[in-house]
């Protein structure tokens, strides 16, 4: 895989939501993914990155530099996957980890608000961001790259309810769960996962925020409290959502 491919070096701490995960996985494992800030409570991940325990890394912008990150210790228990996440297709390929302490928000620490708006309509002026793999290697990205994507039509994006994108620029390994920002600042979608068409040409798909089923869940998802989040069994092993790196 490649990077947050095709990117550049973000301003750091322009994204003051975004959020690096490190999970413990099965055998010693250690996997890597991104999340999003959405209170001083939760963070939004892709339900495929789910873990035996999760690292959190809040206002990071340089791995080589922790000066002033917030470290969370997360446990398994404390992740919610989305009801209806199919590990299978990666459909409803979303999970919120509950803090175990609150996030002390500041100028690097932010909460990102989520899209409401589904008219039907694409957004416009997209950017991804991420720690993961880049073009020029597979391990991660020391610092926070970021890149504009163009969201396209298809059918399978139309048919699982995500947005995606075309072409060899993109979500690489490890920055899956970071969030797609569209227009207005607000987060529309999850990264999830990457798609090879028969040509050998890439779709990257992006969990859709705005869709109905969640507009249900919406002021639960902003509630501290976990009980009203549901819980689901999901298995830990999952080939098809490739977008978190080992
Ligand atoms: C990314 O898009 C924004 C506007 O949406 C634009 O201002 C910026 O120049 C673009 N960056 C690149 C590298 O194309």
């Amino acid at each position: 895989g490649h990077a947050i491919i095709g990117g550049h070096e973000a301003v750091p701490h322009s994204r003051p939501y975004m959020v690096l995960l490190l999970m413990n996985r099965p055998g010693g494992r250690i996997g890597q993914c991104a999340g999003f800030l959405l209170s001083e409570d939760f963070v939004m991940t892709a339900a495929h990155c789910q873990a035996e325990s999760y690292k959190v890394f809040l206002g990071l912008h340089n791995y080589h530099d922790q000066n002033g990150v917030q470290h969370v210790n997360v446990p398994g228990r404390n992740a919610f996957p989305m009801k209806g996440y199919n590990p299978v297709d990666c459909r409803n390929d979303m999970m919120l980890l509950k803090l175990s302490t609150k996030a002390e928000l500041n100028d690097k620490v932010k909460p990102i608000a989520l899209a409401d708006r589904d008219d039907g309509s694409l957004p416009k002026a997209c950017v991804i961001s991420g720690w993961g793999s880049t073009e020029n290697s597979k391990y991660m990205s020391v610092k926070l790259l970021e890149l504009n994507v163009t969201l396209t039509d298809n059918e399978l994006c139309a048919n699982t309810n995500m947005y995606c994108s075309e072409g060899e620029r993109g979500p690489g390994q490890g920055d899956a769960g970071g969030p797609l920002v569209c227009e207005d600042g607000k987060a529309y979608g999850v990264i999830s996962a990457s798609t090879m068409n028969p040509d050998g040409s890439k779709i990257q798909s992006y969990k859709k925020i705005p869709d109905h089923s969640i507009k249900e869940h919406k002021g639960k998802l902003h509630s501290p409290t976990t009980d009203t989040v549901t819980i689901i069994p999901v298995s830990k092993e999952h080939h098809i959502c490739v977008r978190d790196a080992d």
